[in-house]
């Protein structure tokens, strides 16, 4: 996978695949503050073929932009409506606060679906806070049934796509449906 770079204020930022470890202090601030970081885990990083992708800034090496995709079938009611498999899922997505808005997150993302699609995914899905649902939107995911509370880290909805766009959209029509 040839690295994507973004310019930011602070430096070139690489998109690239990472140790799962460098994701750890980014994902805490971000995702799960009100954990400690033993308590945090790895959040799926060690699961069979997992990949962790990172944007690191080339001035200093910290990771500002991350997230995580690994093989996972998606939960009952999709996985019935969507037939093409593999499927993988999608965790751990962060950017930096202070460096929002500069398409961090949507570079990360491209380099976690290009990643699936070249391992033979074809569904990527993710338990999504609905705070980013437009996100995940724009990035040509779409919502499927309805929203949960997760407690402290807020309300969610599943979000999926397929890795290649091309093979139409009559599931997703289905699914907006249901
Ligand atoms: C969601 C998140 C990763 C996006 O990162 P980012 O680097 O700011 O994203 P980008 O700059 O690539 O934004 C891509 C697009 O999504 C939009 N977007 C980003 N975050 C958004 C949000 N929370 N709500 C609505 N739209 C959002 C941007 O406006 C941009 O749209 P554009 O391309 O039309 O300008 C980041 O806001 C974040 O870390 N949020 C807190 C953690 C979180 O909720 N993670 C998701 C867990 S499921």
């Amino acid at each position: 996978m040839p690295a994507e770079l973004i310019d930011s204020p602070e430096g070139t930022i690489e998109i690239r695949l990472i140790e799962p470890s460098l994701a750890l202090r980014l994902r805490h601030e971000v995702l799960r503050p009100h954990q400690s970081i033993e308590e945090m885990g790895l959040m799926g990083s060690d699961q069979p073929g997992a990949v962790v992708i990172g944007g690191l800034l080339s001035t200093s090496g910290e990771v500002v932009g991350t997230c995580a995709v690994a093989p996972e079938e998606p939960p009952g009611a999709l996985g019935e409506l969507v037939t093409d498999r593999p499927a993988w899922r999608l965790r751990s997505m962060a950017t930096a606060p202070r460096l929002r808005s500069r398409g961090i997150g949507a570079a990360v993302l491209r380099a976690a679906l290009a990643h699936v699609k070249e391992s033979g995914g074809a569904l990527v899905w993710c338990n999504a806070r609905t705070a980013a649902r437009r996100f995940y939107e724009g990035a040509g995911f779409v919502a499927f049934g309805s929203e949960w509370d997760e407690g402290a880290i807020g309300p969610h909805i599943v979000m999926w796509r397929r890795t290649d766009e091309s093979k139409g959209n009559r599931d997703e029509r289905r699914a907006k449906g249901s």
